[in-house]
């Protein structure tokens, strides 16, 4: 392996001429960051900053990462082959991807000309662990039907729900079991919630973790459709990957129960939306709650008039503190990699090193 070293230092007249030189090294940043993540790229950068609330237009970042030897991107920006290859790009020597996930990047094509890119892992454990949470609980409450009935005074919706407690289901969730598909940090701090709620928790991981779930009180099942099966939640928390992407189709939606209710705080495209829409339809499965869309933020009409779903706009990292969390580490990669030379803790393609 390389030491970082190894990658070409400044000769004594080139360090001299930095020492007294005002000028900044450039970078693109595709969003406008929290205030304290934001104060740390001025004192080391000069930049750019998209102003929209949107995924920056590709020609918008591709015309903007010229000169620049950093790039700050979030999830929504799509850093692709064409802009990897496009010349503009061709002084970034790191990509600092501000989200957990990095599914966006093209990690792949970076590598080959050894350029890290880092991701914000850590940050955002709890806030999306909360979220997860909140979507049982709203989902085997129903929550937002008791909330419309009562604001639009359908007093005989009310009675018919309070009546009906088999169709309200409201058993509860000490009875009911969570299956969690992916038991790494969010999965975890999930796993721990739901037990402080008193339910018996499943996990299937692609790698097992037996001592993980011994710790935290969790029975591993070797295989997903045993999991599918057994519980009457299934809350998707693993990355976005081409082995991940539609994992939970109809042929998995069958073996849950018809009485179950699918989580998914991970991403949208873990789950083949028309056949999660088919089964919410027609019985399938009971619910969904979902804070992650297949084609977000555009949000399928078909499911957003089903009154079995619960719809959040990808909020999974929205607390002050995640979000300030996320924008420091990614700032702080750039620092440490584009001006004092150090390896980025959190990087992704760590073939660059090799
Ligand atoms: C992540 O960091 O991957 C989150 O989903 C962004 O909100």
């Amino acid at each position: 392996m390389l030491n970082f070293f190894s990658v070409k230092q400044p000769t004594r007249f080139q360090f001299v001429q930095r020492l007294f030189s005002t000028h900044k090294p450039k970078i693109y940043v595709t969003r406008v960051l929290p205030d304290k993540a934001m104060k740390l790229l001025d004192q080391y950068f000069d930049y750019d900053v998209f102003q929209g609330h949107s995924a920056v237009p590709q020609d918008t970042l591709i015309k903007n990462v010229k000169d620049c030897v950093g790039l700050l991107c979030l999830l929504t920006d799509r850093i692709n082959e064409a802009v990897i290859h496009h010349p503009n790009f061709s002084k970034i020597k790191m990509v600092a991807n501000y989200a957990v996930g990095y599914e966006n990047v093209n990690v792949a094509e970076l590598s080959k000309l050894k350029i890290p890119v880092t991701n914000t892992p850590g940050c955002l454990t709890e806030a999306t662990a909360d979220i997860a949470m909140s979507l049982i609980l709203t989902t085997h409450q129903r929550f937002l039907q008791h909330d419309q009935a009562l604001r639009s005074n359908q007093q005989d919706t009310i009675l018919n729900f309070q009546k009906d407690t088999q169709d309200l289901n409201l058993d509860p969730l000490c009875n009911k079991t969570l299956g969690i598909v992916g038991l790494g940090r969010i999965g975890q701090a999930l796993a721990i919630r739901a037990r402080g709620f008193g339910m018996k928790i499943l996990a299937y991981n692609r790698t097992p973790k037996p001592e993980v779930c011994h710790q935290i009180g969790v029975e591993e099942l070797g295989k997903m459709d045993e999991l599918l099966q057994y519980s009457d939640f299934v809350s998707l928390n693993c990355p976005c990957t081409e082995e991940t992407k539609h994992l939970i189709a109809m042929e998995q939606l069958k073996m849950m129960k018809e009485s179950a209710i699918l989580i998914n705080t991970a991403r949208g495209k873990v789950v083949l939306e028309d056949d999660l829409i088919y089964a919410l339809k027609n019985g399938i499965i009971k619910a969904a709650g979902l804070d992650v869309l297949y084609n977000e933020p555009q949000v399928n009409p078909e499911l957003s008039k089903l009154q079995n779903t619960v719809l959040l706009p990808h909020i999974g990292s929205a607390t002050t503190r995640a979000r300030t969390g996320m924008g420091m580490l990614a700032a702080q990669s750039l620092v440490d990699y584009l001006i004092h030379k150090k390896w980025p803790k959190n990087f992704v393609n760590k073939s660059v090193f090799i």
